[in-house]
């Protein structure tokens, strides 16, 4: 699976860092922006893909896991850096979880939102990559 993670540029100074994302540093036209929090340490998330959002994950504070699936393989990603950011591309399964206490995880989307550009259902995902390999 081809996993990008995307260095956020960041203005460092003594007194506290400051990072920036513009739409440079995003491979998309950036829509939407929402944030996960409060989230209990044994939640799930996520559990679904895209037809056709990407977007990218920022730990902003704290860590969680994302498990990441294509239909063949299967990675998982630790995010606990406000300056690294990972890339999720349409048509990948994933699951957030394993959030550590006062995690923030920031998402910046390349749609608004819309259901039906989810599969929520893992076995019609599996049906859904296979038809649009
Ligand atoms: P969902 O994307 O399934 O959450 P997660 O992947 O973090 O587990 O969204 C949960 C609910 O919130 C679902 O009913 C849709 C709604 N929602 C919106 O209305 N607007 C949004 O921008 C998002 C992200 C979710």
């Amino acid at each position: 699976m081809d996993i990008q993670i995307i260095d956020i540029p960041k203005i460092k100074n003594a007194n506290g860092n400051i990072g920036v994302i513009e739409n440079d540093v995003v491979p998309f036209d950036i829509k939407r922006v929402y944030y996960l929090y409060d989230v209990p340490s044994s939640a799930k998330r996520g559990g679904h893909a895209h037809k056709k959002l990407q977007q990218l994950l920022v730990a902003l504070s704290g860590s969680f896991d994302v498990v990441l699936k294509d239909g063949t393989g299967k990675q998982i990603i630790t995010l606990n850096k406000p300056d690294k950011a990972l890339l999720i591309t349409s048509n990948i399964w994933r699951e957030l979880e394993n959030f550590s206490s006062g995690a923030v995880c920031m998402v910046i989307a390349s749609e608004v939102y819309e259901e039906e550009d989810y599969i929520r259902d893992y076995e019609s995902f599996l049906e859904y990559v296979k038809i649009n390999k």
